[in-house]
Order: C-alpha cells, then sequence, then structure tokens
C-alpha cells in the first residue's frame, strides 16, 4: 500500500444520487447546464459539504470552484484534484459529477483517517466543461490556464437567451461564503478521475484506464445564407436555399469523412433554419460541426474539406458560406511521470490497467499547459454517454476513487 487508508464507497455512491436529483431528468439522467440555477444549486450543495468538513471554499473570477484541505506546508502549491458539475442537456449523472465527487471523497477519507499531506489538497469544480450553453467547452479550465477571461466570452447568448456574463455574476454571487481569489495560483500536478464515455475498458472487462493524451477537437459554426422565397410560387431556377446547399455538403461529409479514416469523428449537433416557416424557403441555414482527431494536422485537413466542401455546394445554390470556429483544441500528451503514479496506484488497490487516448475533451488538457495532468477513466456501459442513459458500476465507482486517493497520497507527499 501507497497509504493504508481507503474511501468510504458508501458514501461516494450517496453523493453520486444526492447530486444527480439536481436536474434530474425523467429518464434517469441530469440536465444541469453550465451557469443555471441548478448548475449554482450543485455548487452550493458541494461547497456546503466542504464548510461542515472545516474545508477552505474559494472561487476564481470564471467561477471555478475550489475546496481546500491544508497540508503541513500550506505555502506549497496544492495538488489539484476534481472535474466538473455542469452536464449535457440530456446527459448522464456520471459525466464530470464522478469526477468532482471523487475528489471530494479523497478529502474526506484523508479527513476521517487524519492523514497529514505534506502539500495543500485542492477539490476543483471547473466550470463550463461542457459548452453545450455557452460555447468554447472547458471555459473554466481554460480561464484559468491563460489566467484571463476572453473578452469575447461576454458577447455569448445562450440559446435559452441568457448573457454569459449575467449568468458568470449571479453564479459568482450565489455563493458569497466562498472567499475569491485571483488566477494565477501555482498547481503542483492536477489528476481527474471520469467516465470513460467509450466502450473499450467495458469489452476488455479492465476497471482503470490511464489516459496518456486526448485527441484534438475543433467546433465549427457554419452559416449558408440564401433568399427567403415563397413556398408555392418560386420556381427552382428562382431559389436560393440555403438548406438544400447545407443538406448536399453533410450528406457528402457524411459518407467520406469518417468512413475513410477510422479515426477522424464528424458530428453535427445542432442545425437551425431562419425564418423556419412552412411555406417559406430559408434565408439562413446554420450548422455546428464538432471535429476530432489524435493528430492535429489531420484536423486542420479536416477542417480545409468541410470547408471546400461547403463552398462547393453553397454555390451551386447561389448562396454565401461563413465559418466561424467557436472552439479549438489541439491534442494534449500527459506527462510519463504521472501516468506511472497511476499505474502504481492501480497496482497497490489490485486493479488491472490499461493506457489509452481520450476520444472526449477534458479540463485535464488545459490545466496540463500549466501543471502536469492526468486523467484516470472507469468503464461506461455500453460506451454511452452524452446520454441518460451514461451508467458505471457501483465497484467501477469505488475503484476510481480508490486510484484517486492512492495517488493523491503519493502526489501531496512532498
Ligand atoms: C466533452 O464533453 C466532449 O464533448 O468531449
Ligand atoms: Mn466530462
Ligand atoms: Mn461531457
Amino acid at each position: 500500500m501507497i497509504a493504508d487508508i481507503d474511501i468510504d464507497g458508501a458514501r461516494l455512491l450517496g453523493r453520486l444520487d444526492q447530486f444527480a436529483e439536481i436536474g434530474a431528468t425523467p429518464r434517469g439522467g441530469v440536465n444541469r447546464q453550465a451557469l443555471t440555477g441548478l448548475d449554482r444549486e450543485a455548487r452550493s450543495l458541494l461547497a456546503g459539504l466542504a464548510a461542515a468538513r472545516g474545508f477552505g471554499v474559494f472561487q476564481d473570477p470564471v467561477a471555478n470552484l475550489f475546496i481546500r484541505r491544508s497540508g503541513r506546508d500550506d505555502s506549497a502549491a496544492p495538488l489539484l484534484i476534481g472535474s466538473h458539475l455542469d452536464s449535457q442537456p440530456a446527459g448522464g449523472r456520471f459525466d464530470g459529477a464522478l469526477g468532482t465527487l471523487s475528489a471530494f471523497e479523497v478529502l474526506e477519507s484523508l479527513e476521517d483517517t487524519g492523514i497529514e499531506t505534506e502539500r495543500p489538497v485542492e477539490v476543483v469544480a471547473w466550470t463550463n466543461e461542457e459548452g453545450c450553453r455557452f460555447a468554447p467547452g472547458c471555459m473554466g479550465s481554460s480561464a484559468f490556464s491563460a489566467r484571463a477571461i476572453p473578452a469575447a466570452w461576454f458577447e455569448l447568448v445562450s440559446a435559452d437567451g441568457a448573457m454569459f456574463g449575467a449568468e458568470l455574476k449571479a453564479t459568482l454571487e450565489a455563493l458569497p461564503e466562498a472567499t475569491m481569489r485571483d488566477f494565477g495560483m501555482p498547481v503542483h500536478a492536477y489528476l481527474e478521475v471520469h467516465i470513460e464515455q467509450g466502450p473499450s475498458l467495458e469489452k476488455e472487462d479492465i476497471p482503470i484506464g490511464i489516459v496518456t493524451g486526448i485527441q484534438g477537437t475543433r467546433w465549427l459554426q457554419v452559416e449558408v445564407s440564401g433568399q427567403t422565397a415563397h413556398a408555392g410560387t418560386t420556381a427552382l431556377s428562382y431559389r436560393r436555399d440555403p438548406l438544400r446547399a447545407m443538406i448536399s455538403a453533410l450528406d457528402t461529409l457524411y459518407s467520406t469523412v469518417m468512413p475513410q479514416d477510422e479515426s477522424a469523428r464528424f458530428t453535427v449537433g445542432r442545425i437551425e433554419v431562419e425564418p423556419g416557416a412552412i411555406n417559406a424557403i430559408p434565408e439562413l441555414a446554420r450548422c455546428t460541426i464538432d471535429i476530432r482527431h489524435p493528430d492535429s494536422l489531420e484536423v486542420d485537413r479536416l477542417n480545409a474539406t468541410i470547408e471546400q466542401c461547403f463552398h462547393e455546394r453553397a454555390k451551386v445554390q447561389c448562396c454565401e458560406v461563413l465559418f466561424k470556429r467557436s472552439f479549438d483544441m489541439s491534442p494534449a500528451n500527459f506527462p510519463e511521470k504521472l501516468l506511472v503514479v497511476l499505474e502504481r496506484a492501480g497496482d497497490v488497490a489490485g486493479l488491472a490497467t490499461k493506457r489509452m487516448v481520450s476520444g472526449a475533451f477534458h479540463d485535464a488538457l488545459f490545466i496540463n499547459r500549466i501543471a502536469p495532468s492526468a486523467m484516470i477513466f472507469v468503464p461506461c456501459r455500453d460506451g454511452l454517454s452524452h446520454n441518460e442513459a451514461e451508467y458505471t458500476a457501483p465497484e467501477h465507482v469505488v475503484s476510481g476513487a480508490r486510484v484517486l486517493l492512492q495517488s493523491t497520497v503519493e502526489l501531496a507527499k512532498g
């Protein structure tokens, strides 16, 4: 054993149930999107649990929430452990909450057993990891690592008509008990537990994934503009139909991008048309495109292919097309020295591990830019995530937290 202590599995599973009630959906998932009232409720619950244990509670200008357990040397840079509490609109109860609550369980277990760490350990709940209400994703961790909030974010308006700036302010004000701290805090290292969100651990019956890195992600907002006109009177030759151009481009991209490269990911998650009347040709067609690839050159190449295809199809319909990049995350590799710590923690806990690359993006990618970071994955039933049916079996929840506890003790030692 690195440390002769264990987590309280029943307490952790109870906490996951408790947080899953905040924004619970009828189909067993959660809808707790970033910077909403429900997100604030979850943050307040965590802050209250922390205060009850005597831990320090802090937040920074982008509403990242920190819970601190002091170390023997309280001036040392803290070890950060955590994840996020926001969810997708039809999200699962584990994506984010699992890592945040596993980290809190580690802090409580250290407190229960009176183990002193040399350096402080802080649990963090990063703001808006999902990016579905306000893009980009990983707002909290990217602002934390850049030590600033990009001015452009304050122009963002969500689909439900909320302004980012107002929602951020309300979220900060909802936790008056948290001490404000500025950006720039030094970090010793960062660890994050997360549900795999893919099928490989379950398929191979391996309880723990050691994440070696994260593939690249780019988000595009595409807008094709044409001319709205009467559905009954406008003959084909007079039409400038942006939806038709968009559908034609997407049809080609669906049948080429992923079929030609099994490492590529191409997803259209949102389509809107304006004015959106049943008897009018649309003026505008908008869609989002999520591109992923482990090789950043391939992300660029896919981006160029997508733009070219849209331009060609828009031209046929006498339409214009505009692209806006709302998120660009290069692939990341986590440092070997942390991977070894996680593997050793898995051995100590008697759990088989395997190294793997993450298909999903995570806050660890941004924190890795300023401090060594790594991630622990646990199995995900049927590989299903960003879905209300997302599920990790209780024994896997407990295993992930055990590996986090052992690694935390080792890394917070000195
Ligand atoms: C994270 O939520 C992702 O989309 O990868
Ligand atoms: Mn997540
Ligand atoms: Mn997610």
